[in-house]
């Protein structure tokens, strides 16, 4: 059987992503699985490159296939801000209650249609022989007014897809994976490891 390494240490992540690509005829391992230890500095200027980073290294570590992402909020608003910061955005450790209620503050007074959003997630897969494919998948909404929702994490509260009338936050994992920037972009990358 094939084996697929892909480059996270989020087991939330790793959950959502063995459930979208249980059909290849692969075993896909974490990097805690793969038993690596690698302190990557993702310093591209796009999700891509960041993407691209992280697989091509693990790549040239293991001489495996290797897949990783990278996502973020793009707030149209805010010239796509927090973007390739989302992770970082006010600071690594500071709770998502914070971040998102800054978010809503700095949209104060803003209207509905003025406030489009995405989420977008790039899936890069580095091969052996030194290609790598990048893909990306997004999901369009707009940022709340407050948070809602107890599901998924990070920024979902806050982002509100008009044509479900609920958050992210607010759809089950099994609905928002079928929409979802990095659902997307995962089932397009599968097409290239096929
Ligand atoms: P990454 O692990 O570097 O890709 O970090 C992505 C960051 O973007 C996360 O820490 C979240 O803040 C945000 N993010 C990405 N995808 C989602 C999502 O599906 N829901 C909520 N926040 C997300």
């Amino acid at each position: 059987m094939k084996k697929i390494i892909f480059a996270t240490g989020n087991q939330g992540k790793m959950k959502e992503i063995r459930e979208i690509l249980a059909d290849l005829d692969a075993e896909v391992l974490s990097l805690k699985d793969a038993g690596i230890q690698a302190d990557i500095v993702e310093d591209g200027t796009s999700f891509e490159e960041n993407a691209q980073i992280k697989a091509r290294e693990i790549c040239k570590m293991t001489g495996e296939i290797v897949l990783a992402d990278d996502s973020g909020l793009e707030i149209d608003y805010l010239n796509k801000e927090p973007g390739i910061y989302s992770a970082r955005y006010m600071g690594e450790d500071t709770s998502y209650r914070i971040k998102n209620a800054n978010l809503i503050e700095r949209l104060e007074g803003v209207p509905d249609e003025q406030r489009t959003a995405r989420f977008v997630c790039a899936v890069a897969a580095a091969f052996p022989d030194g290609t790598v494919k990048t893909v990306r998948g997004t999901m369009e909404g707009r940022i709340g007014y407050e948070e809602r929702g107890e599901n998924g994490f990070g920024y979902d509260p806050i982002f509100y897809l008009p044509e479900y009338g609920c958050t992210s936050a607010q759809l089950s994992m099994e609905e928002k994976n079928k929409i979802s920037h990095r659902g997307k972009a995962l089932r397009a990358i599968k097409d290239e490891l096929r």
